[in-house]
């Protein structure tokens, strides 16, 4: 990891309100392979009660994908058919992503997918900071285990929230960076694109700029 790396990684840890660099113990089991891991922490978690959203939950929105993905995705927060089924990405949105993930050639198993916070905020309303610095940790396990070459943000909330910054999504959009030390493009969120097709185009040209990152892994 290069040392500007490591500087974002250990700031977003501060963030999210780690003051300590030792994990706290849990009692998950040993796990012989990434999956089983994952499906550890996602039991232990379905009853987290670390913020407001706990309120909403009816599943644990933990992620979901190939555990040795090459390429995450960080979308915001689960929907309504998301806090139903515990999955992410599988309302209206959710098959706008699929298409865009089809039309770049790559297949929705093959990656990871995962958002900034775990459960549904009512009425789909943006996470708090509050919600969002809480579950982080979450997310930031997620990504060591997984240990993806790259990553697609999609959308200002998750964007914001992953850079700890204010700019707006075509600051980010232009000014492609590195998250955990990984190389990062950031794209509209699909619900946007479902309201606004002007940005279709726009959104077309990220991702094939993506595709191309990703075909060489
Ligand atoms: N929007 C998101 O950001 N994530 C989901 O899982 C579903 C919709
Ligand atoms: Fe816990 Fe994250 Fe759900 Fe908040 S959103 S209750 S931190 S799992």
């Amino acid at each position: 990891m290069s040392r500007r790396a490591l500087i974002q990684y250990l700031e977003l840890l501060k963030q999210s309100g780690v003051r300590q660099l030792y994990l706290t113990p849990k009692n998950i089991e040993a796990a012989p392979d990434k999956l089983q891991t994952l499906n550890n922490l996602k039991t232990a978690y379905g009853d987290c009660n670390k913020c407001p959203l706990a309120k909403g939950r009816i599943n644990l929105v933990y992620g979901e994908g190939n555990p040795n993905a090459k390429a995450m995705l960080i979308g915001e927060a689960p929907g309504e058919q998301e806090n139903d089924t515990g999955r992410p990405f599988v309302g209206a949105a959710g098959q706008l992503l699929d298409k865009m993930l089809a039309a770049i050639n790559i297949r929705r198993e093959d990656v990871y997918i995962a958002n900034i916070v775990k459960c549904r905020p009512e009425g789909n309303r943006n996470p708090s900071q509050e919600e969002r610095l809480a579950c982080l940790p979450y997310l930031v396990e997620q990504i060591n285990i997984i240990q993806p070459q790259i990553f697609l943000i999609l959308g200002l909330v998750a964007a914001q929230t992953l850079f700890g910054d204010s700019n707006t999504l075509t600051w980010h959009r232009e000014n492609r960076s590195e998250f955990m030390g990984r190389p990062t493009w950031v794209t509209y969120h699909p619900a946007a694109l479902l309201r606004n097709p002007n940005w279709k185009r726009p959104a077309w040209e990220d991702l094939q700029a993506f595709q191309q990152a990703y075909e060489k892994l």
